[in-house]
């Protein structure tokens, strides 16, 4: 299985597990996490969620042979569907971060309650790099943890940043050494599957009441805008390029 969930102590794991290429993810693997949050939304054991990948990568982001070859259509595409099921989560969802989270792989942080991050953690959002623009709200949400310029800086250049960088922005909690991440973020998250379910429930609610419209509003509008640009040839480009291991020619775009 491509997404692997566990679920321990009132702890339900959900960890990409691809690693051959990279936890890149499909739009089956897509559809995956969206049924793994949707099922620990509704089983009363579960207390606390926990997204993780491999010591080496947390995600490649989309895989971008299978964006090509199923791009995603609207608000239900598996996409679609599995960063509802995040943003929309009623319990409290922790990120343990370790290697690169390109792409969603950064963007579905922003709509964690906590992340903790490897001291190997590189985050990037290369959409422009992809002929792109940001999407799933990032360009809201981002500005609003780190403001406008150093938002400005990750979207519109697109270049990696690493896990103090990351921290300092306010997007981590916590950087850890490698060998303990996993240990910590299952920690955190057992602490908050010990405290009482409705507190914790109504604290994430309250703390996002004036966000939830706000957020699907700027979801609807970059989808959008991501869906042309997906179809455009920049973006062509961009994946042919990186499947061909050469750096990709915009200059006859205008
Ligand atoms: N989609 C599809 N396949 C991907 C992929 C992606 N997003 N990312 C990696 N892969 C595949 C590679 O094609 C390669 O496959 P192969 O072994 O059959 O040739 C394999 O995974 C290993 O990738 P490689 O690039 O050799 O690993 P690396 O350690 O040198 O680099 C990354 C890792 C994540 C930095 C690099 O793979 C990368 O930049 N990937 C693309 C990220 C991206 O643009 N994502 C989309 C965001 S919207």
């Amino acid at each position: 299985m491509d997404i692997s969930c566990n679920k321990a102590s009132g702890i339900f794991t959900i960890e990409f597990n691809r690693p051959d290429k990279k936890n890149a993810i499909t739009a089956a693997m897509y559809q995956a996490l969206a049924d793994a949050l949707n099922e620990a939304e509704g089983d009363p054991s579960v207390r606390a969620i926990l997204i993780a990948g491999k010591p080496q990568i947390f995600t490649a982001g989309n895989d971008l042979e299978d964006f090509l070859k199923n791009p995603p259509k609207g608000t239900d595409s598996p996409v679609a569907r599995f960063m509802a099921a995040l943003s929309g989560a009623s319990k409290p969802v922790v990120a343990a971060v370790s290697g690169a989270a390109v792409g969603i792989g950064t963007t579905l942080l922003l709509h964690c309650d906590l992340v903790y991050a490897a001291d190997n953690a590189k985050f990037s959002l290369p959409f422009t790099q992809l002929g792109l623009c940001p999407e799933f709200a990032s360009s809201m949400l981002l500005a609003r943890i780190a403001g406008h310029q150093r938002a400005a800086e990750k979207l519109m250049l697109g270049e990696p940043f690493l896990a103090e960088e990351a921290r300092e922005m306010g997007l981590v909690n916590k950087v850890v050494p490698l060998d303990q991440l996993i240990t910590f973020a299952t920690a955190q998250a057992a602490k908050l599957a010990a405290l009482p379910a409705s507190s914790i429930r109504a604290t994430k609610r309250l703390m996002k009441a004036d966000q939830s419209e706000a957020i699907e509003a700027r979801m609807a509008d970059e989808m959008k805008h991501f869906g042309q640009m997906l179809a455009a040839p920049e973006a062509k480009e961009a994946f042919t390029a990186f499947f061909e291991k050469r750096k990709p020619d915009f200059s006859k775009f205008s």
